[in-house]
């Protein structure tokens, strides 16, 4: 893949590029939506990745040639945009060049957090192999590798935690996608083979080894959705609201004398959203008890209930997800699956026997096109080093 980068880094530049750097995507295991609940989380980052190669500048352009979307964009590091249209007003992710927000949004945050050290200019190629809007967070990823590559050329030293806030930071409040820290945070911190456990209230991470004998399963639906930020902005602002109604200053603080005495205060839709974060939160905690026992049977129970959770309770599930969840369910060395990451199309996950991924793989196909039309895409993946924990 590096060579084939620098290839394309020098037909495009016409020299040869003096870094390379690169980001994995990720899979959330169990733990949706409850990030921006400041409550538990459990992704691992996985061997997809986006690469970038560079050469410094001696001013301060950013000039990137996108190898997937082939495309050019450039930027000033010192005024990456006008900043009164920062926050809210950069969501066309599906428009042109929108790809290049993350990057400028990413300048931006560093910049605003680091006044004293002068972003320099560099010329980049970008190549990715995750599936984008597919819910394996290519948008994350991106923002990561520029981090790692402006602050590793700024001399910056910053922890995974930190740089994990300034790209969530630049999502927040440059793209305008009111996402949690988890994508950011397990692509910056994770380690190689293990899930990593984030307490989203106050960002400690511990490695949690995957049970040995389970293979991990992608199963892209092959579907996207369009407006996703704004169905996603609508949730969080209902967790908001549940919260609040609870007298509880974010849903992670919800106990069960708290639940039992005040639930009737939430309605019926909000009660719901709510009752997902609540339960979704314990049944991390319990998967993870589960992987320690090595018992598949448990924690695979515990992805079907979330995904039923996901589904009925807090409505980001779509019958593409439903559909390819059951087939999994439902086929051989499987003991379960779940949707993953935000919802609304793209990919669902899957905890599977070893020795039946293969066969696992091709009856979850068979089974998912012959319901829906749909060719998905179905793939194994392991657990990889995050960005800030690569050599
Ligand atoms: C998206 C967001 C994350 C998280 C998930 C849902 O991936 O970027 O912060 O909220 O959705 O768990």
């Amino acid at each position: 893949m590096e060579k084939k980068l620098i290839h394309i880094f020098e037909q495009q530049f016409k020299t040869t590029p003096t870094h390379i750097f690169k980001a994995p995507g990720r899979v959330n295991l169990i733990g949706d939506h409850t990030d921006y609940n400041n409550g538990f989380v459990l992704p691992m980052a996985i061997n997809r990745y986006i690469w970038l190669a560079l050469k410094p500048r001696n001013d301060q352009e950013i000039n990137v040639y996108s190898k997937n979307f082939d495309a050019f964009a450039s930027f000033d590091t010192h005024k990456p945009e006008d900043a009164a249209c920062r926050g809210g007003s950069r969501t066309a992710r599906g428009g042109d060049n929108a790809w290049i927000e993350y990057i400028k949004g990413v300048a931006w945050a560093i910049q605003d957090a680091y006044p004293d050290k002068k972003l320099s200019g560099f010329d980049a190629v970008i190549y990715g192999n995750i599936a984008t809007g597919a819910s394996l967070s290519s948008s994350a990823a991106l923002e990561l590798v520029f981090a790692k590559a402006f602050t590793e050329l700024a001399n910056i030293k910053i922890s995974a935690a930190d740089i994990a806030k300034l790209a969530q930071k630049a999502e927040n409040e440059w793209v305008g996608m009111n996402c949690g820290i988890m994508d950011q945070l397990v692509i910056a911190a994770a380690k190689e083979d293990d899930a990593l456990l984030i307490d989203c209230q106050d960002l400690t991470t511990t490695n949690i080894t995957l049970p040995h004998d389970a293979a991990i399963v992608i199963m892209d639906t092959n579907t996207r959705r369009g407006l996703v930020d704004s169905a996603y902005n609508e949730r969080r602002q209902q967790c908001e609201e549940a919260a609040k109604l609870l007298g509880v200053d974010s849903l992670r603080e919800v106990t069960d004398e708290i639940w039992e005495s005040k639930q009737h205060l939430l309605s019926y839709e909000i009660l719901r959203r709510a009752s997902h974060v609540f339960q979704e939160n314990l049944l991390v905690l319990d998967t993870i008890e589960a992987f320690k026992n090595n018992d598949l049977h448990a924690s695979g129970e515990y992805m079907k209930r979330s995904h039923k959770s996901l589904q009925q309770n807090f409505e980001v599930s779509t019958k593409a997800l439903d559909t390819i969840v059951e087939a999994a369910c439902n086929s051989v060395g499987c003991f379960g699956a779940r949707m993953t990451g935000g919802g609304f199309g793209g990919c669902a996950v899957a905890l599977v026997k070893d020795m039946y991924a293969d066969d696992f793989i091709a009856q979850v196909s068979e089974q998912y096109e012959h319901d829906t039309e749909i060719k998905p895409n179905i793939y194994l993946v392991k657990a990889v080093h995050g960005t800030y924990n690569l050599h």
